[in-house]
């Protein structure tokens, strides 16, 4: 008989386990970049995933960090601005910037010559990349550090309705899922993401038949929390670290899980720990078996970020996870289409 997870993502239409191309396939090509998210169509992931922010003239662009100073010239474009905040920025200001060169010099190894030069995303962009080539995949878009951008929901609702990619229009199963779509709910076309709690409720109150998943992050003082700002996630990585085999109190899992569920989340976002003990990526591990059992019992979904890895994903798959954040989604599809 299909597990629990796997009946829940047969209810709302999401592939399962769902192959979630973080940032695109950005262990292979600079984050949301073109290269990232072509390959990441191309190679057949379920999900193209990105953080949602605004320019100062109103455009939602696909950026992770709330400065420009990790991946792009910034420096030399702008020296006076190097630590301003995204927000602060034009469209066409943050266009005239090098979003891949950074890659280059980061990892030479996976270094191309055709990377120096791109550009920061904007959503319209990422969406067209969606509906272009043969796969057409997903957008898994989170509200990233909401807290700067007051009503990024609804411009980001009317975004979705205007290009038919949530509402009535959207009723299209995504590639990769072939059940019953004649049900009560838009399919996973679209899947909403945020740490914040206020962002999960307004993205709610928007978007009411959206899927929506409320990510969690341990602290360094090992409580659950789910919305850290970034800076908060960077000061206190090197506690969860050494935290991160320490399982959060039950108490607080129910907690954070009663209120994804009572404020519309049809799943949750733990953070994974990885075996290569990634600096970057290697989180608390959120997603111990009691976990995943609390959430399914409460009907929620669990994606995990952020895993590359064979042996990582045996393991979360073995706990019974519903989806995965990857880097490498071809690794991943590699994984799940094996015996
Ligand atoms: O969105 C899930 C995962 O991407 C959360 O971490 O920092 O990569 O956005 P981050
Ligand atoms: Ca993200």
């Amino acid at each position: 008989p299909a597990s629990i997870g796997e009946q829940l993502a047969d209810r709302y239409m999401i592939p399962y386990p769902a192959v979630i191309a973080h940032r695109g396939a950005s262990l292979h090509a600079p984050e949301e970049t073109r290269p990232a998210y072509l390959l990441a169509r191309d190679q057949g992931a379920d999900y193209l995933e990105a953080d949602l922010q605004r320019t100062r003239d109103g455009t939602l662009i696909a950026l992770h960090d709330t400065n420009l100073r990790r991946t792009t010239n910034i420096e030399a474009v702008f020296p006076d601005r190097a630590d301003d905040p995204v927000n602060t920025f034009t469209l066409a200001e943050l266009k005239r910037l090098d979003a891949g060169s950074w890659f280059n010099e980061a990892f030479p190894e996976r270094a191309r010559d055709s990377y120096a030069g791109l550009k920061i995303l904007t959503l319209d962009e990422l969406r067209q990349i969606a509906e272009a080539g043969d796969n057409q995949p997903g957008l898994y878009l989170e509200t990233k550090s909401p807290a700067l951008f007051a009503g990024i929901e609804a411009e980001l609702a009317a975004y979705l309705r205007e290009h038919d990619w949530i509402g009535k229009q959207a009723r299209q199963a995504p590639t990769g899922f072939d059940g019953d779509i004649d049900v009560g709910y838009s399919p996973g076309r679209v899947i909403l993401q945020t740490f914040s709690k206020d962002s999960l409720v307004q993205l709610h109150a928007e978007m009411p038949d959206t899927p929506k998943i409320l990510l969690l992050f341990l602290g360094g003082d090992g409580s659950i929390t789910a919305d850290p700002t970034i800076q908060q996630r960077e000061d206190e990585s090197d506690a969860a670290f050494q935290a991160r085999r320490r399982p959060a109190s039950p108490e607080a899992y129910n907690t954070f899980l009663d209120f994804a569920r009572d404020q519309g989340a049809i799943g949750v976002g733990p953070s994974a720990a990885r075996d290569d003990l990634d600096p970057v990526y290697s989180y608390a591990d959120l997603a111990d078996d009691s976990m995943i059992e609390r959430a399914h019992r409460r009907g929620l979904l669990v994606h995990v970020y952020t895993l590359d890895d064979a042996v990582d994903f045996r393991r979360y798959l073995n706990r019974g996870v519903d989806g995965i954040f990857t880097n490498d989604p071809t690794a991943l599809l590699d994984f799940t289409g094996a015996p």
